[in-house]
């Protein structure tokens, strides 16, 4: 077992790369590699850099190069669902990319051309891990759709929108496409998104303030699935 772990900024992921024991830094489409073990895991940790080509970039050098076997992508996301406010966490059950868009041709929003799925599944042995860890946590943890877009979105009728077309419960910028490139290679994978903002007009500013909480959460719910997983 290799585990990825992705992160879109560095912030995310530094309180995991403090704690990593690293063997190795590989530099690669401008992003660095971390390869060494957390927890007893081997496991590499990256920083993709914000946005969906970035994210599926770094995932494809994951699978390709270091040959992971899991990938869990950890960060923050806007809040959309009811009574999910900043310091919650979502466990992605399945994501969708919400800027994919061929209803010109009678398509959902959403759907990608051509491909024989509409959401990207996460890995149930993953998701039940993050559940338990989750359990341990002060915070409230849901579970269930997260989309994905290259926009931050800051719009109240925006976020109504997202909730009533997919049902999503948080919005971020990389997770679904970090879910379609393990999808095309069979890769289990699992988005696990604290909430840092409401998506809404003030999104920018709770946004700044959360994300130290936001961060946190994350680190503690990874450190205790790798126990699980
Ligand atoms: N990540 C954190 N908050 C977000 C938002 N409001 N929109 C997109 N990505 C986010």
């Amino acid at each position: 077992m290799v585990i990825g772990i992705i992160g879109a900024m560095d912030e995310e992921v530094k309180l995991l790369k403090d704690e990593m024991e690293i063997n190795k830094k590989i530099k690669k489409a401008n992003m660095e590699f971390f390869q060494g073990t957390l927890g007893d895991k081997p496991t590499v940790v990256v920083t993709c850099g914000i946005g969906k080509v970035n994210a599926a970039v770094c995932t494809q050098i994951l699978v390709d190069e270091f040959h992971v076997t899991n990938v869990i992508n950890v960060g923050v996301a806007g809040g959309i669902g009811d009574g999910i406010v900043p310091g919650d966490v979502v466990v992605a059950s399945n994501l969708v990319q919400h800027d994919m868009d061929t209803s010109a041709f009678g398509d959902k929003i959403g759907q990608i051309p051509r491909l024989n799925t509409f959401d990207f599944k996460c890995d149930e042995t993953l998701i039940n891990a993050a559940k338990k860890s989750c359990e341990a946590l002060e915070s409230n943890s849901f579970i269930g759709r997260i989309v994905s877009g290259d926009q931050f979105i800051a719009s109240v009728d925006k976020i109504r929108w997202l909730s009533s077309e997919f049902e999503a419960l948080a919005c971020e910028m990389e997770g679904a496409s970090i879910a379609q490139v393990c999808y095309l290679n069979a890769i289990p994978f699992v988005v696990i998104r604290s909430i840092s903002d409401n998506a809404n007009t003030g999104a920018h500013m709770d946004y700044q303030k959360f994300i130290p909480i936001a961060v946190k959460n994350s680190t503690k719910i990874l450190r205790g699935m790798l126990k699980l997983i």
